[in-house]
């Protein structure tokens, strides 16, 4: 595995093999359950990050699912722990296991901090290719199952809408930035054709396209349906409304201040989500009212 990661990802993305060994997966839809590897972020990464770096990501973080500190940035848990929960629990092999791609947020946030919106967009083919590699060097060994998570609005973060110049034509009608917004829009539409792409050329593999971003989106545009009272505050972080988001005193650290309930807050800590919005999420995935093609995730239960 580690092997595989490294020479085959970017260096600040963390490659990590989840789920073997949580004790929630028990009540598998699957007769047969294949592993899943996934290659992402932050945003689905259940300690390996925080592990590797040496971080230790104690409570708040944690507080809602385990009652203490997971490794996960959350108060539970995260998408891929609600995917897991639905479909996993064994081991198979490499051709039968499910990749997840969740790469994108952290290429884009990084590139918006020091590139302008013009070179951010000369930028996205490079991203693209580096998944495209991914998915190619995986499948060269014989992986056939790929699960593509687009993006996220990286504009409607609470750290992103806290810390970057305002200017009143930047925000969209639900108070996101549009600008970001617009990158990772341009950054989907590219992934999305790389897979269409895909799809064509590795006739033997499964490759599913799923639009996250419109599912975020969704959640923030119509927060109070999903019985969320502040989409664009952090409910853990410093500064108060709007954001409750400031650099200088993260979630967990000297002066934080946090929400009682997480479950009325999309955001945890400005940049990853609450397991209430998690929750939300993984939900809509499996619905596959946002996949192309639009497979059942149990299809990989049994390929
Ligand atoms: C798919 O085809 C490629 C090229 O023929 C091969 O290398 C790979 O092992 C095949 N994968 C599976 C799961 O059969
Ligand atoms: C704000 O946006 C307007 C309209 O796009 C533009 O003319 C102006 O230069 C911008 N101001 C700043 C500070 O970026
Ligand atoms: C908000 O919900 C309505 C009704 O379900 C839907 O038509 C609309 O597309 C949603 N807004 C966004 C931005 O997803
Ligand atoms: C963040 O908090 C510190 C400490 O209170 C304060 O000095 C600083 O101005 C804050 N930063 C912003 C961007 O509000
Ligand atoms: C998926 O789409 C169907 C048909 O439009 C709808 O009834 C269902 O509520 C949707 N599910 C989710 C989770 O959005």
């Amino acid at each position: 595995m580690g092997k595989l990661g490294g020479s085959l990802l970017p260096h600040h993305t963390s490659l990590a093999l989840l789920c073997l060994s949580l004790p929630f997966f028990v009540h598998s839809q699957c007769t047969k359950n294949p592993v899943i590897f996934t290659f992402g972020d932050s945003n689905s990464d259940t300690g390996g990050y925080a592990f590797g770096l040496g971080f230790n990501l104690g409570l708040p973080n944690g507080r809602t699912f385990f009652h203490r500190s997971s490794g996960r940035i959350s108060d539970g848990r995260l998408l891929i722990d609600f995917l897991c929960f639905k479909i996993l629990n064994g081991y198979e092999d490499f051709t039968n296991a499910l990749y997840i791609i969740d790469i994108g947020q952290n290429d884009l946030a990084g590139a918006f901090t020091y590139l302008s919106y013009a070179q951010i967009l000369e930028r996205i083919p490079s991203f693209i290719t580096e998944i495209k590699y991914a998915i190619y060097g995986v499948w060269q060994r014989g992986g056939k199952n790929f699960w593509v998570h687009n993006t996220g609005p990286l504009g409607c973060l609470p750290q992103k809408l806290a810390t970057r110049s305002k200017n009143a034509s930047d925000f969209d009608q639900f108070g996101c930035l549009k600008p970001l917004n617009d990158g990772a829009k341009a950054f989907n539409e590219q992934l999305r054709a790389l897979c269409e792409e895909l799809r064509s050329e590795l006739k033997n593999a499964t490759i599913v396209y799923v639009d996250v971003f419109s599912i975020k989106y969704d959640l923030i545009a119509n927060s109070t349906t999903y019985g969320f009272e502040n989409p664009l505050m952090a409910c853990c972080g410093y500064g108060g409304a709007p954001y409750n988001y400031n650099a200088s005193v993260g979630c967990g650290r000297t002066g934080y201040n946090i929400c009682e309930e997480g479950s009325k807050y999309i955001s945890w800590d400005g940049v990853h989500y609450t397991e209430a919005a998690n929750a939300i999420v993984a939900s809509k995935i499996l619905s596959t009212n946002y996949s192309t093609p639009p497979v059942k995730f149990d299809y990989f239960c049994n390929t």
